[in-house]
């Protein structure tokens, strides 16, 4: 039993700290909800300095690849069926940590196999709320070790930062297909709480080991899309007219499906594999600066491009 002094001002305590955490619960509560329900009503802000308006307006997701990013024409389904993305590829895991990455991804995979089945559409908006948390991750820790060690990072920063963007705009694409309902973006709540804890801790300890994960689920991201192909051949999915914001991101023409929207993004996650795998590779081999890489094999190969012989920093 607390002595009445102290009880008395044990309950000052409580009544003092009882509003701010009545407040703080609803803030989280607030905040729970609207992931739960969708974006909130907007309110008015104060006008927007011209420099970032500018910068804001100006600023456009680009995509990764060079038939999408780099055609002045219209990407016609003929060239999206031409791509050579590798189909099949596979790293074969050699040693124990690579081992260890296929077994973990293929562990993990089981999940939405069982959970998702064949919705495919649902599957892709939770495959991607999860891939495009590897690529910030890694950005950002390299962000930070350039600061820590006073010096360039060598070229991962803007590839990572491309990547987790790149992984985004396949969310917001597929979200024009359909409207996750609460329970599944409670899921996203929480895959998306255990695996950016889990992967960022992995990523401090083992960059060559998070790489070479990335890369076998985006081995998997590849094989889901296959299927997601597989049955909108079958007809077991309609091949529905692709979403605007797929159109203008791949350059697609306007007569474009949501076939022709899966191969696009399919050959993005074909690029996303053999980037994260090549990224595990330069980890092991301890050269870790990819610009200083690419200028000499430039220059080896007398390529014309200015671009890849610069290489600026
Ligand atoms: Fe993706
Ligand atoms: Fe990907």
């Amino acid at each position: 039993m607390l002595p009445a002094v102290s009880r008395n001002a044990a309950f000052t305590g409580m009544r003092t700290l009882s509003p701010h955490i009545a407040r703080t619960s609803v803030r989280c509560f607030g905040s729970l909800s609207s992931v739960l329900r969708g974006p909130n009503e907007m309110r008015p802000i104060a006008s927007i300095p011209d420099d970032i308006a500018r910068e804001l307006a100006n600023s456009h997701p680009v995509p990764m690849r060079h038939e999408f990013a780099d055609n002045p024409q219209k990407i016609t389904t003929d060239v999206l069926e031409k791509m050579d993305i590798g189909l099949g590829s596979h790293h074969v895991p050699t040693s124990f940590s690579d081992k260890l990455a296929f077994r973990l991804v293929k562990l993990l995979r089981i999940l939405p196999d069982t959970y998702f089945r064949d919705d495919h559409y649902m599957r892709s908006v939770m495959l991607e709320t999860i891939a495009a948390v590897p690529g910030m991750v890694g950005a950002m820790q390299r962000h930070l070790r350039s600061l820590r060690k006073m010096t360039h990072d060598g070229g991962f920063i803007s590839h990572l930062l491309h990547e987790a963007e790149n992984e985004r705009m396949h969310l917001m694409i597929w979200m024009k297909c359909l409207q996750p309902n609460a329970w599944n973006r409670l899921l996203v709540l929480g895959a998306q709480g255990v695996f950016f804890n889990a992967y960022f801790l992995g990523y401090m300890i083992s960059p060559r080991l998070c790489h070479r994960i990335a890369g076998y689920l985006e081995e998997e991201a590849v094989i889901s899309y296959t299927h997601f192909l597989d049955a909108i051949d079958k007809g077991i999915i309609e091949n529905k007219k692709a979403p605007q914001i797929a159109l203008e991101y791949y350059n697609l023409h306007p007569e474009a499906s949501v076939r022709d929207v899966v191969v696009a993004v399919r050959a993005d996650e074909a690029l996303h594999r053999d980037a994260n795998h090549l990224f595990s590779d330069v980890f092991s081999s301890k050269q870790v600066n990819l610009r200083d890489q690419i200028k000499e094999q430039a220059e080896k190969q007398g390529s014309a491009d200015e671009a890849l012989r610069e290489c600026a920093k």
